[in-house]
């Protein structure tokens, strides 16, 4: 089970669809709201009605008791003031009223002068209110709550005065006193709603009749203290919710009777439960609310389920995909299917980002690889040109040393030449001396040159140089080689050839390689050619022979230190292979080139070219 925190997408998603389910919920309770409200608007209407209908019961009562007491004041006997008579004629009509407690008659003095039931001694009534209301208003009186001084029961007193002829002069007052046990039975019989409770007050809130147990709380105040406050604040038509003495709400209604609006005589108050008021409203709620928990517990599990299938597996396997990529392993991908979704979308993206990630980072490290070599192979370069420095260093102090002796060698051989008399045997001898002792020294030349071309350390003494002039010159003092091969040689220098601007010393010593090579490696009677051409700011001289050629092979090492083709060369053992190299660096120090077309049993041709003056200038 995964941890529910608030941080969680699940969690969001949840109290999103929570947060739809509020406004239903929200909706449901104002629902209820309105249909408590209207149920109350109902029952209050039904608490009215009953109240009304009590009332309207007991207006009757009183309008009964005001007729009946009219009558009575209309008696003779009573007019005359005759108690005999009278406590005779009111014991027979109360037999006949059975609501009444007793009837009566009392003086202007206030007191009972005539009384259905029989008195004991005098009884004084002239503090009773419906007496003293009788007199003030000279008509028919509701008198408030009281224990009879003749019954001893509870009553509801009414008086009505009794007037002379001209109606001025009050003679007694006549009263009928409405038995509170017999009320109560008339509420009991209201056909209330189960739970439901009538109470009947007078002006003071004194309880006249209730239902039920209606016995025990007759003369007692009403006991529900809000009730008989608004009851008697608004001495109206009105409504209020306030527990009852049992402590179950109801929603009490009231209404007045008997006399005005204003002042009236006594008040009926209705209380039906509110759980009974209520109950259908409840039961719609209950109902409602059951419904909304279902629709919330699936839209939930739904989400649920949903945001994980739809959700929450691929958010958690980018977040996994991303976590290992962020600890190095860019080969990751999220593996989620593509689509049009956003978060195929995203997941798309990541994979696209890994990938450029992966190939950035494998670039990076064959960047760093390659690096690396770099560095190798630089470092092994400067070794190289190091031992390259050293060894040039060695060779060129070596063969500066041999060069002295040589020399004097070479000098003294040429010496005892000179001498006639050394013949035969020794001659031979010290010719061959002689000879290799030249070869000796041009090697050793040769080795300086190079070194000293390689250490830079070569100075070009450039003058203006006619070719057409300096070519002749050298092939002419190599003449004599050439012919001794029967080899022709044939110059093409062409009209109007530029001077260049060169060293030549050099120039020469290039000539004499190229041209020395085409004897040598020219067959007897073969041919040479040297021609010289302007070619576009240079001047191009080529040397071509019919010679034994160079294979492709050959052609890329022949300018390299050393490089001889030994089984070809007609007279390998004179060469050193230097020639060519020499050559090369100093076309190349002049600011030329050198290039060989050639082919095998075919001849071969080199050309380099040298700057033209006016170019150089
Ligand atoms: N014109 C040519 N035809 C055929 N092969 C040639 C020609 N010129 C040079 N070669 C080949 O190139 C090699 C190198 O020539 P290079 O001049 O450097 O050395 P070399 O002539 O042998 O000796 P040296 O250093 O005395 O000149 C030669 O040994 C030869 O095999
Ligand atoms: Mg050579």
């Amino acid at each position: 089970m995964a941890r529910l925190s608030l941080a969680s997408l699940r969690t969001r998603l949840l109290l999103l669809v929570l947060l739809a389910v509020i406004p239903a919920l929200g909706l449901t309770l104002y629902t209820n709201l309105e249909e408590r409200q209207l149920r109350k608007t109902q029952v209050q209407e039904q608490a009215m009605r009953l109240s009304r209908l009590v009332s309207a019961d007991h207006e009757r009562l009183i309008e009964d008791a005001r007729r009946l007491l009219v009558t009575l004041a209309r008696l003779p006997a009573v007019r005359d003031r005759n108690p005999a008579a009278c406590n005779a004629l009111f014991a027979d009509l109360l037999a006949q009223h059975s609501s009444y407690a007793n009837l009566g008659v009392i003086d202007a003095d206030g007191n009972a002068f005539c009384s259905a039931l029989p008195m004991t001694g005098q009884v004084y009534a002239g503090d009773r209110v419906y007496f003293r209301r009788a007199i003030e208003t000279r008509d028919f009186a509701v008198g408030e709550y009281q224990i009879g001084r003749i019954t001893g029961k509870a009553t509801l007193v009414f008086g009505y005065p009794v007037l002379d002829d001209a109606g001025h002069v009050l003679r007694a007052v006549v009263f009928a006193a409405l038995d509170l046990v017999w009320l109560n039975q008339l509420a009991s019989q209201a056909g209330l709603p189960p739970g439901s409770m009538l109470t009947v007050i007078d002006r003071n809130g004194t309880i006249l009749s209730r239902y039920p147990d209606g016995g025990k709380w007759i003369g007692k105040l009403m006991p529900e203290p809000l009730v008989l406050k608004a009851i008697l604040s608004q001495k109206g038509n009105g409504t209020i919710d306030a527990p009852g003495t049992d402590g179950i709400p109801r929603l009490f209604s009231f209404a007045p009777f008997g006399g005005t609006a204003q002042s009236a005589n006594a008040y009926v108050g209705v209380g039906i439960p509110a759980a009974v008021a209520f109950a259908g409203a409840n039961q719609i709620l209950a109902r409602n609310i059951a419904m909304l928990v279902l629709v919330a517990g699936l839209a939930l599990a739904a989400a649920w389920v949903g945001g994980n299938l739809f959700i929450v597996r691929q958010v958690r396997a980018l977040v996994g995909a991303t976590k290992r990529v962020a600890d190095g392993e860019l080969g990751v991908r999220t593996g989620l299917p593509q689509g049009q979704g956003e978060l195929s979308q995203l997941a798309g993206a990541f994979d696209q980002m890994a990938e450029s990630l992966d190939r950035a980072h494998e670039r990076r490290l064959r960047e760093e690889e390659l690096r690396r070599k770099n560095y190798q192979l630089e470092q092994q370069n400067l070794a190289i040109q190091e031992t390259n420095r050293l060894k040039t260093e060695f060779v060129s102090m070596v063969s500066h040393e041999l060069r002295t002796p040589l020399t004097s060698i070479q000098g003294y051989a040429e010496l005892l030449l000179e001498d006639e008399q050394i013949a035969g045997e020794e001659r031979e001898s010290l010719t061959i001396v002689k000879k290799n002792a030249d070869r000796l020294l041009g090697l050793i030349n040769d080795l300086l040159d190079l070194s000293r071309m390689e250490a830079g350390k070569i100075d070009l003494h450039r003058t203006s140089l006619d070719l057409a002039c300096l070519i002749p010159e050298v092939a002419g003092s190599l003449r004599p080689l050439i012919e001794a091969k029967r080899q022709r040689l044939r110059l093409d220098l062409g009209d109007a050839l530029p001077a260049v601007w060169a060293d030549a010393d050099r120039v020469t010593q290039i000539l004499t390689n190229l041209i020395s090579n085409a004897h040598k490696y020219t067959l007897v009677e073969g041919s040479i050619t040297v021609a010289a051409r302007r070619d576009n700011g240079f001047v191009r001289v080529d040397v071509s022979d019919t010679g034994i050629g160079l294979s492709p092979e050959e052609q890329t090492q022949i300018f390299t230190k050393f490089f001889r083709v030994h089984d070809r060369s007609p007279q390998s053992s004179r060469g050193t292979g230097l020639g060519l190299v020499i050559t090369r660096l100093l076309v190349e120090l002049h600011g030329g080139r050198i290039t060989l077309s050639s082919a095998p049993g075919q001849g071969s041709t080199f050309s380099f070219t040298l700057p033209a003056l006016e170019a150089a200038a």
